[in-house]
């Protein structure tokens, strides 16, 4: 089982397609572990993005993100963080494929929808800025018990 840390981002939460895009999640299977509305701060997204902090594009980038809130998501399933990339297609919505989120719903670099881990080791680092340990879900999905 993998956990991937997901963000949607100021352009999903404007254009109220959250419900939308947890739908397509939830219907390939994977489980909500995490979530919350935050408003990215400018050092919040200086540690996100810390490998893109110094590239020309950076501070579009941060203006952008900090712009709205988004909605932090700790997705789990099995192989999540591969799987949840395929959803969502190439970074650039112009370039994704059609029948993936970002090719469905994106036409931008910058305005791409959603984020989300692209390893282990970043989904580790990623889900410990946005969640604390406690903070995380674990449940086995079973509602026989409760069928009266
Ligand atoms: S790179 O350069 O290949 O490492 O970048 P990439 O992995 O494609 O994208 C990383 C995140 O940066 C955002 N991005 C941009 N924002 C604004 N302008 C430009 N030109 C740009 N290029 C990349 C992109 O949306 C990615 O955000 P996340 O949240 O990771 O999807």
């Amino acid at each position: 089982m993998q956990r991937s840390l997901i963000l949607l981002k100021p352009d999903c939460v404007q254009r109220r397609l959250i419900g939308e895009v947890i739908s397509r999640f939830e219907a390939k299977g994977l489980q909500i572990v995490g979530l919350k509305m935050l408003q990215v701060t400018p050092e919040l997204s200086q540690q996100h993005y810390a490998e893109h902090v110094e590239k020309p594009f950076y501070k579009s980038l941060e203006d952008f993100i900090t712009s709205a809130p988004v909605v932090a998501i700790a997705l789990e399933g099995l192989d999540a963080i591969g799987v949840v990339r395929e959803m969502l297609g190439a970074t650039n919505g112009l370039k994704a494929a059609p029948g993936t989120l970002r090719g469905d719903f994106s036409s931008s670099r910058q305005m791409n929808l959603v984020h989300a881990s692209d390893s282990e080791e970043s989904a580790k680092r990623e889900l410990a800025l946005y969640f604390k340990p406690e903070e995380f879900c674990d449940y086995t999905l079973n509602l026989v018990p409760f069928m009266r």
